[in-house]
């Protein structure tokens, strides 16, 4: 902290006045200066301590983004990495209440903010922590939302995480922007989208604007894909049920009895689709679960609730191939003899 003399009116001695004299509001503005330059260099010791950095974006609302954030996190996390998430939706915040921190006070400490503690570790940073009415709509004109952000950004105490899971609120708006200018060397942006043709071209938008600002696209999961339902009968039998629009769909029971049927709720395959058409790599399918809205709702995730349930699977193998494609981009593309 600079410590600068204040200027006196009078009686000050002749010695004092041969100091460097400031009034009050040069050192107010002078010690806010110090305080920009000091979060600015601990934004760029970001670069190091925190291995990937990883936005989650989408072109339009209600696809999944946060629930995907938390479960890319939450998967990350039981494979043994030290994860962080920032949930930068101002508006709706619901990070915390996904993972069961909805009531929790953030504990600040010499100007530091340190992180919440969710599931298996991991280190959760959200919007919804400074707001204390979680009924009263939040209007922040554009300076206080991005200075709100750089401080998330520069004030809090992450540690070194190999990971940091970013998500916004839906569309390209200001967060995205402010995050890439404040947070050095982002890896890239996961597109959640859901299963109908339209997600086509809100996926194209989510690209577009990571090309814009020079940010690589990781890839797109599609959410809320099929919903399977499971059942059990006589063994090698047909099962016939009456599908969406009472369209009958047939399947066979295993040798065991146990069968199985996807039904395809929101169409299928739009994900991988705009993968093909906007050449990105498809991440994978996360299934429709009815278990996700109760996990939101109860504050446990599904794949805490379900660690070996086919969700958790599904984001595994979303995340392994994150993990593929990050190692895919590090990659020296020339090499040097
Ligand atoms: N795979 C899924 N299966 C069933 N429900 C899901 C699935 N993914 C998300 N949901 C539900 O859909 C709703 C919207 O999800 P979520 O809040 O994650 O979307 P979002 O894109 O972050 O929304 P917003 O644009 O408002 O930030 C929630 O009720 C969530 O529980
Ligand atoms: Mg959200």
């Amino acid at each position: 902290m600079v410590d600068l003399p204040i200027s006196h009116h009078q009686g000050d001695t002749a010695e004092e006045v041969q100091k460097p004299v400031v009034s009050h509001e040069q050192k107010a503005q002078m010690e806010q200066a110090y305080q920009q330059m000091q979060r600015k260099m601990r934004m760029q010791k970001l670069e190091t301590d925190i291995k990937h950095k990883i936005m989650v974006l989408s072109g339009k609302g209600g696809v999944g983004k946060s629930t995907v954030s938390v479960g890319l996190a939450l998967s990350l996390a039981r494979m043994g990495k030290k994860v962080g998430i920032m949930d930068i939706d101002i508006t709706g915040p619901n990070v915390p209440k996904m993972l069961g921190l909805d009531n929790v006070d953030l504990h600040v400490e010499d100007g530091r903010i340190h992180p919440a503690i969710g599931a298996y570790g991991i280190k959760v940073i959200s919007m919804g922590f400074l707001i204390e009415d979680p009924d009263k709509p939040v209007i922040w004109r554009g300076p206080i939302k991005l200075g709100a952000i750089n401080q998330f950004i520069g004030d809090v105490e992450w540690g070194e995480l190999d990971a940091l899971i970013i998500d916004f609120p839906p569309g390209t708006s200001d967060e995205p922007l402010t995050v890439t200018q404040s947070l050095p060397s982002i890896d890239g942006v996961v597109i959640v989208t859901t299963p109908q043709e339209v997600a086509l071209l809100d996926s194209r938008k989510s690209i577009n604007f990571a090309k814009t600002i020079s940010i690589p696209v990781i890839g797109v999961v599609e959410n809320m894909s099929g919903y399977t339902i499971r059942g059990s009968a006589q063994s090698n039998s047909t099962i016939t049920i009456q599908g969406p629009s009472g369209v009958p769909l047939e399947t066979t029971t295993d040798s065991e009895g146990n069968w199985s049927l996807t039904l395809d709720i929101f169409k299928a395959g739009g994900g991988a689709d705009a993968a093909t058409d906007l050449e990105v790599p498809f991440l994978g399918a996360l299934p429709f679960d009815p278990g996700i809205v109760r996990g939101g709702d109860d504050g446990v995730h599904r794949i805490v609730a379900e660690p070996e349930g086919q969700t958790a699977k599904a984001f595994d193998k979303v995340v392994e191939k994150v993990l593929i494609t990050l190692e895919k981009s590090r990659s020296p593309t020339v090499n040097i003899s």
